[in-house]
């Protein structure tokens, strides 16, 4: 495996692959990013037989973060996510620092306009930019043929599937299940910041998104009613919910008569924790 630092050293280092399949990451690994590697590497042996390559980038983005968030604080474990790549028979390891990634004032960016703004955007004003705009670059720097995404950031999903879509650009990309703990807890990076006492509470924010499936699978459509008990639940439990909320896959809208293809997403605060989750639904 290779680790490159600079883009320079890594278009010379991928100028001959004949297909690359790519996983963007904030680094602090677990074993959802290792699921995504899986998948990547599935779908270049599909395309290229033994000739993929896989691509893992590791680069906390300043850009999405703001300023009262987690950017100082998020985990870095750059040498022990190397030899989490390595296992996973990743290829190379793309860590650029932050003035490869930005050398300049980033003035030029990606908005994605309405959905930007609503659920976890509407929470954390220009996180979506930053996502959007980053991952435009490093699909620049990396030109994958295939990258894979993690569905525990719904949106984040459709925000990108719809970059890729809308801007033309030439990468398939693959949305993967979300990973979670025997207990439910979806993994994250973030979950290291949990107390004992706070993780063993921690999976009651996808029992509540499950509670809300089973109510619309038994056919009740009284959305804003699941939603306010499910938010009650919480709070009593000494969550702060941000949202809870049911949606359309498609465009996370709320639903009109007839939708069928819903998703549940969750963002609250467990102590100083924010953690976000979500169900799909297919009525
Ligand atoms: O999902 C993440 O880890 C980040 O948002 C991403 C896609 C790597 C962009 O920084």
């Amino acid at each position: 495996m290779d680790i490159v630092h600079t883009v320079a050293e890594l278009r010379a280092r991928l100028k001959k692959e004949a297909c690359i399949g790519f996983v963007p990451t904030m680094g602090s690994l677990h074993p959802g990013h290792l699921e995504l590697m899986r998948i990547a590497r599935d779908q270049v042996d599909k395309i290229a037989g033994a000739n993929g390559c896989i691509v893992v980038s590791i680069f906390v983005n300043r850009l999405q973060f703001g300023p009262n968030e987690d950017f100082g604080k998020y985990p870095r474990t750059l040498a022990d996510d190397c030899e989490k790549c390595r296992a996973a028979g990743v290829d190379v390891v793309f860590a650029p620092d932050e003035s490869e990634m930005y050398p300049e004032p980033q003035t030029y960016v990606v908005e994605p306009l309405e959905i930007q703004h609503i659920l976890e955007g509407a929470v954390r004003p220009g996180h979506y930019r930053g996502v959007a705009t980053v991952v435009l670059k490093l699909f620049n720097m990396v030109q994958p043929h295939v990258a894979v995404f993690g569905k525990k950031d719904y949106q984040q999903c459709r925000v990108l599937d719809n970059m890729v879509r809308q801007l033309n650009l030439p990468v398939e990309m693959l949305l993967a299940e979300t990973v979670r703990a025997d207990d439910g807890l979806a993994l994250s990076s973030r979950n290291g910041y949990l107390t004992a006492t706070e993780r063993a509470e921690a999976p009651q924010l996808n029992a509540a998104l499950r509670e809300i499936v089973v109510e619309l699978r038994s056919g009740n459509r009284d959305y804003m009613a699941l939603e306010a008990k499910a938010q009650a639940t919480l709070s009593v439990r000494g969550w702060r919910p941000d949202y809870i909320t049911i949606r359309r896959q498609l465009d996370l809208l709320p639903p009109i008569v007839g939708d069928r293809a819903l998703v549940v997403l969750a963002a609250a605060r467990i102590g100083a924790t924010r953690l976000i989750d979500n169900l799909e639904v297919s009525l």
